[in-house]
């Protein structure tokens, strides 16, 4: 349990790793409502970390804090080795932010939003002309960029907004929600971006309700839920929190499910849809076992499939009915 905020982690090869955020205790209220009831966080420099919760958790309200734009009401935090509370402004230029709602003027165009960004983050006008032209290129916007950003579809709009945020050259990201309401294919344009930017070596803290954004892009995961961390860890330790792999062998000749049903005495029976389900861990080896059972016992099934828990298993236990316990910090990692 970490009783102080440390600045960095220490990796199995003895290597000091940077924590681009840490945080411990972080607490927010609105009113008597408890929105963030004691958070703590970590998060590697140059990874990608994913903070997935429903709609309501206080995803916003954890990017809000640690970006400096509305203070906690308890705990304390480091964003890029500085503490939130007594150095705001060094924190305040290291991060770049695009929020939920996206912080392009409309009413311009994409170009000049850039350059008033450039202006803000006091560029020459040369270098702001340079930065805008190289970003606009960056992310397909060059063609748009004389028109007013009020043309642009849901997906160059957030471009532009991160290309805003690049303007600055920050070493942590904030994005919040990137890809809510977008089509599939802005979506996967930006996934793209983000592990651009990663492998640019800047660190993206995301903020997001679909699991599957969060398993494609994060290195590690926190699922927030009633205001506390309910479970942290990368995608592959989230999913084996949930037991309930299996094979599913699937008949269609009651005899034939009978027998097989006889022969493979651990299987769970399903009589009425002459399926059996034998657990697994869906690894190679092990289907490799599973199917030599069967070819010894000269069961042929007519449909096998294999399930592995995925984190929408590990979502809906953690978030809707407790039907798992939080995991303790040691199995998270
Ligand atoms: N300024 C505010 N005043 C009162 N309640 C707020 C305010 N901002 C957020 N909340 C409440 O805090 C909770 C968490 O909000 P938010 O952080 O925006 O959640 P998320 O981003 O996960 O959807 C919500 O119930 C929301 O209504
Ligand atoms: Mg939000």
């Amino acid at each position: 349990m970490p009783n102080s905020v440390m600045h960095t982690t220490i990796e199995g090869d003895g290597q000091q790793v940077p924590a681009a955020v840490s945080a411990v205790g972080l607490r927010k209220s609105y009113g008597d409502r408890a929105v963030l009831d004691g958070i703590d966080l970590r998060i590697q420099a140059g990874s990608v970390f994913a903070l997935l919760g429903p709609n309501g958790a206080g995803k916003t309200t954890v990017v809000k804090i640690l970006s400096t734009l509305i203070g906690a009401d308890g705990g304390q935090a480091q964003v890029a080795g500085h503490d939130l509370a007594t150095d705001p402004q060094v924190v305040r230029a290291a991060i770049g932010v695009t929020g939920q709602f996206s912080a392009v003027d409309g009413l311009i165009t994409g170009e000049e939003n850039m350059l008033l960004m450039a202006d803000l983050h006091h560029l020459s006008k040369t270098e702001g002309r340079r930065v805008t032209a190289e970003l606009l290129e960056r992310f397909d916007l060059t063609d748009a960029a004389k028109k007013p950003a009020s043309t642009y579809s849901g997906g160059m709009k957030r471009r532009l907004d991160i290309a805003m945020t690049l303007v600055g050259s920050p070493r942590i990201i904030f994005l919040d929600e990137p890809t809510t309401g977008l089509d599939p294919r802005s979506r996967h344009t930006m996934w793209q971006i983000i592990r651009e930017l990663v492998t640019g070596g800047v660190t993206v803290f995301l903020t997001t309700q679909y699991l599957e954004e969060a398993d494609e892009l994060a290195d590690r995961i926190a699922v927030l839920n009633n205001g506390r961390i309910a479970a942290e860890g990368t995608a592959r330790e989230l999913k084996r929190l949930i037991p309930g792999g299996h094979v599913r062998l699937r008949f269609t000749d009651p005899t034939t499910y009978r027998s097989a049903a006889t022969t493979l005495t651990d299987a769970t029976h399903d009589d009425e849809a002459l399926t059996l389900q034998i657990l697994s861990d869906g690894s190679q080896r092990d289907l490799r076992a599973i199917l030599d059972r069967l070819d010894t016992s000269g069961i042929e099934a007519d449909e096998l499939t294999v399930h592995t828990p995925d984190l929408d298993d590990v979502f809906f236990a953690l978030t809707g009915s407790t039907t798992l316990p939080a995991p303790t910090k040691e199995t998270a990692r």
